[in-house]
């Protein structure tokens, strides 16, 4: 049969109905709890940006593969065959989903999210330049795209956000670029986010490359959030300084819970040293005093059996969202964050970090905010135990980006802290954090505006609330008559009692 011709109008609307199915086809969307008032109600989710819910098609996709399910290395009988092909299949889709050019680039997974593999693209990419002893990252990230470069890449050097009235912003080409002069040929590598996962702030990734591969320095970039909100196109542009060299996401926040993490690399990288990673699977042939390590992609790179399951619910998540267009999705989802800010915009009580023009400074997935005099912890203890509504408080592993934005908030109990001692525990300081709502493609209007009357309640009511907690000795917010019990609602021996039960 001949595949209809499809137009970009007529994409797009197929998209966009695609969408509307798949937005109630998470598990976990009707999941309710029993609240501090006595009343039971369906959560709302808005933690995404921590993980998203599993996509119901991508599981039951999974599902159906485990009839065949094998191990990827067995290659001969028919289910084997059958994983091979299937697993090699989601490497290329990946590399599809961010328009990455087969010839150049491979994809591989490693571990459960981004920090497994920025681990070992640092180490990979010191011992490629050892020469460079400098890595660049913005003042905006994840202490997962920090970490690993200070531990393995080289030295550290965090570049200022660009400012608007104020508020940090974006990462600015200008001031990245007087970064990249000074240092110039010590800089192995700049890695940066793609998008916060604190202000939801979008990076223009592609204008990035550009400005650091006029010095001869790679780009890394964190898709971490990126990847489930944002298009990435990594080549095929007719000015190839714009290509990004690599390229890592997670799984789990790519509604696929369980699944590996991804690195998309240039081959390149790769082939020029041995892989970190060494055991079964990478190799050609092994003698008691030597091996060959394979060329083929991603073999090299993946020793020992994968995690395939995890693969699966992957690649038919992505295989989803690529269906759907990441053009849509993010269409969508810019909406609901414009909806959302326009609606905290309301109260003067409420303070969004970062800068808040749209136009200036494109955001998706992400906001995070205050309460004057009220602490994060706090309002996110409410949120759940009265409303029903999951959301993530305190510093989202960003600690010097969440700490700089603070000042706009917080400038005295900034200066009074002891910052000297270096032990201080962020969370004995109940003030210093934030509260993070952060969108899936599942969240709609309706999720916002019950949000919005929740936070309304809790402004009007602020002492009645404040009156039922207390501080525990961890620094957490605790209800001091309702207690939640995790085994009322789930307990994985009760679980299995009663599968072998009715077995
Ligand atoms: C921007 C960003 N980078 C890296 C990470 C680390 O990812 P993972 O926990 O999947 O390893 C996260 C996780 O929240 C993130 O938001």
């Amino acid at each position: 049969m001949k595949p209809t011709l499809l137009t970009p109008e007529t994409m797009s609307v197929k998209g966009l109905d695609l969408l509307k199915k798949i937005q109630d086809d998470f598990i976990g969307l009707d999941t309710k709890y029993k609240l501090a008032d006595g009343t039971i109600s369906p959560r709302i989710y808005l933690d995404s940006t921590a993980s998203t819910l599993m996509m119901g098609a991508a599981f039951r996709a999974s599902k159906k593969f485990l009839n065949h399910y094998s191990n990827t290395h067995s290659l001969l009988h028919f289910s084997a065959r059958i994983s091979t092909k299937t697993y090699e299949w989601i490497h290329n889709k990946i590399l599809d989903f961010v328009e990455a050019d087969k010839n150049e680039y491979t994809s591989f997974f490693m571990g459960s999210g981004v920090t497994a593999g920025m681990n070992r693209v640092a180490k990979t990419l010191k011992r490629l330049r050892p020469e460079r002893d400098i890595v660049l990252v913005s003042m905006m990230e994840h202490h997962s795209n920090d970490l690993p470069h200070r531990k393995h890449g080289g030295k550290v050097i965090h570049v200022p956000l660009e400012k608007n009235h104020q508020m940090a912003g974006k990462i600015n080409t200008q001031i990245l670029e007087k970064y990249l002069e000074k240092f110039s040929d010590r800089i192995n590598y700049v890695s940066i986010t793609g998008l916060s996962n604190v202000t939801g702030i979008i990076n223009s990734i592609n204008k990035i490359a550009k400005i650091v591969h006029k010095y001869n320095v790679y780009l890394i970039v964190d898709a971490a959030q990126m990847a489930a909100h944002v298009p990435i196109k990594m080549s095929g542009f007719n000015d190839k300084s714009k290509e990004i060299d690599v390229l890592l996401f997670s799984g789990h926040k790519t509604y696929a819970p369980g699944s590996p993490g991804v690195i998309i690399a240039r081959k390149s990288f790769l082939s020029a040293i041995e892989p970190e990673d060494v055991g079964g699977g990478m190799v050609d042939k092994v003698y008691p005093d030597n091996y060959f390590v394979t060329k083929k992609f991603p073999d090299r790179e993946e020793a020992g059996t994968p995690n395939i399951l995890g693969a699966i619910t992957l690649g038919a998540s992505v295989h989803i969202l690529d269906t759907i267009g990441m053009e849509n999705i993010l269409e969508e989802d810019k909406n609901l964050i414009q909806y959302t800010m326009n609606e905290l915009n309301k109260y003067k009580e409420i303070h969004i970090y970062g800068d808040t023009d749209i136009k200036n400074c494109p955001r998706a997935g992400t906001i995070s905010f205050n309460i004057n005099g009220m602490d994060h912890g706090l309002v996110a203890a409410i949120l759940n135990d009265y409303f029903n509504i999951a959301v993530r408080n305190e510093c989202f592993c960003a600690h010097p980006y969440v700490q700089e934005m603070l000042s706009a908030t917080h400038k005295k109990e900034l200066d009074d802290c002891e910052f000297k001692d270096n032990n201080l525990s962020w969370k004995m300081e109940p003030w210093m954090g934030m509260v993070r709502i952060s969108f899936g493609i599942y969240n709609n209007k309706r999720d916002v505006d019950i949000l919005i009357s929740s936070i309304d309640q809790i402004i009007k009511n602020k002492k009645k609330y404040q009156e039922q907690y207390c501080i525990d000795n961890n620094g957490d917010y605790k209800h001091i008559n309702f207690k939640f019990s995790s085994d009322d609602f789930f307990s994985l021996t009760e679980t299995i009692d009663n599968e072998i039960k009715i077995l």
